[in-house]
């Protein structure tokens, strides 16, 4: 299993993405995934699966100390309160005591971070999660954030693929020992998969497009990866990454891509991004 350590969490570099899946498929394709050999699954309170990921859990009937499972708690919900309700309803609709990672999803400039990040200590304190983090925290708010938490901060959870230049938050995260979790790491499949380096590289190496983007994220420096997918079979094409290496070369050709700066998801509510 290869893993991205921080702060004594060891994340799985790759994870299973959650978002839009619902109900049955939620529940079908956690499962599925589990046996396959993903340890990670990634969720949220606002993506309204957590039950169903949570029944697709049980199913696969894995230990639970061999899996890591991330939950989050919505923006609206940043007040001590507010937060603590969230979690609990996560670990009830997901059949657990404690989730692996809890993250704040996005932030929120309307409510004190101070607040809101005792909060999550409190609840990591009282052991329903075991570790703590953010999302779509840029570096001046990261580094805030890591300066009021009194326990380590392991995730900033980030939009991260080849088309954006998230240079300035790799290096907060590295410098904090935090890991960065790349999500919609195949910018949600189509264009990037005929861009030259990454067809060139697929070539070579005799693997899918995809899978070159996916090791493009792991073979960076305490990069996570969580790509989603509603079809089984490929699963394992997203997870089977490490036999096969990209060139010093095939890596930087790939991340000159950057220069055409495409978001995937930006909001009114975003905060302000590094680049
Ligand atoms: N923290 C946040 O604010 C935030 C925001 C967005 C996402 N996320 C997390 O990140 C996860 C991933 O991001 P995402 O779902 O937006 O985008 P993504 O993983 O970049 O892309 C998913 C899309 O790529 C396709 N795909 C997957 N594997 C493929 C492969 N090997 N070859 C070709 N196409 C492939 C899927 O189609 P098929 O279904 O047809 O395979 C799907 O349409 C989410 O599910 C969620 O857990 C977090």
């Amino acid at each position: 299993m290869h893993t991205v350590d921080a702060h004594g969490a060891s994340i799985p570099a790759i994870g299973l993405g959650t978002w839009t899946l619902k109900g049955r498929e939620a529940q079908a394709m956690t499962e599925t995934a589990i046996e396959t050999g993903y340890r990670h699954i990634d969720t949220a309170r606002m993506y309204a699966n957590e039950e169903s990921v949570g029944a697709g859990i049980a199913a696969a009937g894995l230990a639970r100390d061999e899996l890591f499972v991330t939950t989050k708690v919505w923006h609206s919900d940043l007040r001590a309160a507010d937060l603590r309700r969230s979690l609990d309803a996560s670990l009830s609709d997901l059949g657990l005591d404690q989730v692996d990672l809890f993250l704040i999803h996005w932030p929120n400039a309307d409510i004190p971070l101070s607040e809101t990040i005792e909060a999550m200590n409190t609840a990591r304190a009282e052991g329903l999660t075991r570790h703590i983090g953010v999302s779509n925290f840029p570096s001046a708010l990261l580094k805030q954030a890591v300066g009021l938490s009194e326990a380590p901060l392991v995730a900033n959870q980030v939009e991260n693929h080849p088309y954006l230049d998230q240079r300035k938050v790799h290096a907060a995260c590295r410098e904090y020992g935090i890991a960065m979790v790349s999500y919609c790491p195949l910018f949600r499949g189509g264009p990037i998969f005929s861009e030259r380096p990454v067809a060139d590289a697929a070539r070579r190496t005799g693997k899918t497009p995809g899978q070159v983007v996916l090791r493009w994220h792991v073979q960076q420096e305490g990069v996570v990866a969580i790509p989603r997918t509603t079809k089984p079979e490929r699963l394992k094409e997203n997870i089977d990454l490490f036999d096969f290496e990209l060139t010093g070369d095939e890596m930087e050709a790939i991340s000159a891509l950057r220069g055409r700066g495409k978001r995937v998801c930006d909001f009114d509510f975003s905060p302000e991004w590094d680049s």
